[in-house]
């Protein structure tokens, strides 16, 4: 079955045909060998795609992730007036041009807004460039209540008046937006960007303090900066931003996903295989990367990425707890569990950002995972190996981690709900077919 939205999504991103079928059949236990490419950071793709909304200038983007939700920011950004064009080449891989020369806020496609939690940044950038947004509370995916408190806190205080009712957050600054000194009550992802957005063509100077530091900030500061935008403490939880500065246009390449490489290295270290992460870069996994090793999952960087393999001694249970960045990355958890079901030994892995990000645990126990729940925890004890059952993706990396313990189940597992794997990751299955991996898509 297909989503009626999908054959719009063509519009605005050609290159997005989505694949038949909406299960992924697995069969497991077969090793995995050769080269994984590495996409562009989807989570640092988004925020860069809305900053054209800044400057009516040309902004090139390369290395963009082909995945579902950057078709659909795609298209939110055509339907706002945004010019948008697609290329491809060998070397810089997809690249995108938008172009918002005229940009009509009026015009949003809600049925899109609701299918992505990174709409939400539209209303930064939409209210610094043209003083007024409105659009549909975001969706996303079902991991937590995700409120944007702190991202209508941030604007109250940079001078916006914003109202939600019925569903809607209409945004209004007709006088423009003013510089304000915004400390995060938490180190929000998306609030630090959504105020940065703002932040950069508001009048005056904004300090945002406990700031996120996640790596795909500090891509998007890097290509603001390109553009023309004044800001300081790039990789610090205070950042400072001189605004109302015009913007110019940019090229700016979007930095390689720290969640693919570190999702993938579990899938080779559970498959006791050896592959190159072409493009992929080691030091932009925070904690995980120290965590990872003391499991069994050994990585060395080399001239064209990083090689993923099992340590020799085998793969261990460990304790993790998702922070903040440099903390271990929520966005891994569940990979992580996948790959530590059938690892010797316990591990307690603790969810600290999302309240309801362990709905792959069911699923992962109808494969044999003996996972026990208590509270933010999971109780993982390490079993021979799991086998295949017909399971159900809830989320982006929950898909990713149903991909990982099908490949090391016995049998043929089958993974409901794939269009969740296809909105976070570009060719994801595809790049694993080609490292040996044995799955198709079916209808069934
Ligand atoms: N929060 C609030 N109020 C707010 C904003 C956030 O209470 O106004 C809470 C959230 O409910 C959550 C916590 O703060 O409990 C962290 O949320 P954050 O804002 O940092 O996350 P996000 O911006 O919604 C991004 C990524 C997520 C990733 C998180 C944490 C994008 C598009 N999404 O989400 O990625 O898990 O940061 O690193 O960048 C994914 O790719 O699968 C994904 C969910």
């Amino acid at each position: 079955m297909q989503h009626a939205y999908e054959s719009s999504l063509v519009t605005a991103s050609p290159w997005w045909r989505p694949d038949p079928g909406t299960s992924l059949v697995i069969q497991g236990g077969h090793r995995l060998a050769g080269t994984y490419p590495i996409s562009g950071a989807k989570n640092a793709a988004l925020p860069l795609m809305v900053s054209a909304l800044l400057t009516p200038h040309l902004l090139t983007l390369h290395n963009v992730p082909a995945n579902l939700d950057v078709a659909v920011l795609s298209n939110l950004l055509h339907g706002l007036g945004v010019g948008v064009s697609w290329s491809k080449n060998a070397r810089m891989g997809l690249s995108l041009t938008l172009c918002a020369d005229q940009v009509r806020p009026a015009f949003i496609d809600r049925d899109l807004v609701g299918r992505m939690r990174a709409s939400v940044l539209l209303l930064g950038a939409l209210l610094a460039r043209c003083g007024e947004a409105s659009l549909p509370m975001p969706g996303g995916d079902a991991i937590g209540l995700r409120g944007i408190d702190f991202h209508v806190a941030g604007l109250l205080a940079m001078g916006a008046s914003v109202d939600i009712a019925g569903g809607v957050i209409h945004a209004r600054a007709p006088q423009g937006l003013h510089g304000a000194t915004i400390i995060l009550p938490s180190p929000s992802v998306g609030a630090t960007e959504n105020l940065l957005l703002a932040a950069v063509l508001a009048n005056g100077t904004t300090v945002i303090g406990n700031a996120a530091r996640e790596p795909e900030i500090a891509d998007l500061l890097l290509c603001l900066q390109t553009m023309g935008a004044r800001v300081e403490g790039i990789g610090s939880d205070v950042l400072t931003v001189h605004g109302g500065v015009p913007l110019t246009g940019a090229v700016h390449s979007v930095m390689p996903d720290r969640i693919e490489l570190g999702t993938v290295a579990c899938a080779a270290a559970l498959m006791d295989s050896e592959i190159l992460l072409r493009h992929a870069r080691a030091d932009l996994l925070g904690a995980a990367g120290p965590v990872l090793a003391n499991a069994g999952v050994e990585l060395k960087e080399v001239d064209e990425g990083v090689i993923a393999r099992r340590s020799s001694l085998g793969l261990t249970g460990v304790d993790i707890e998702t922070r903040p960045y440099p903390g271990f990355a929520t966005d891994l958890q569940a990979p992580a569990m996948a790959m530590l079901s059938t690892a010797r030994g316990a591990s307690a892995i603790s969810e600290t950002i999302f309240e309801q990000r362990f709905r792959h645990v069911d699923e992962l126990r109808k494969m044999g995972a003996n996972i026990a729940v208590r509270g933010q925890t999971a109780w993982v004890r390490g079993v021979e190996r799991l086998t295949a059952a017909r399971v159900m993706a809830t989320d982006v990396r929950a898909a990713a981690a149903l991909v990982l313990a099908g490949l090391g189940a016995t049998g043929e597992t089958v993974l409901d709900g794939l269009d969740h794997l296809d909105r976070g990751y570009d060719g994801m299955t595809e790049k694993l077919v080609a490292c040996g991996a044995v799955m198709h898509r079916t209808t069934v």
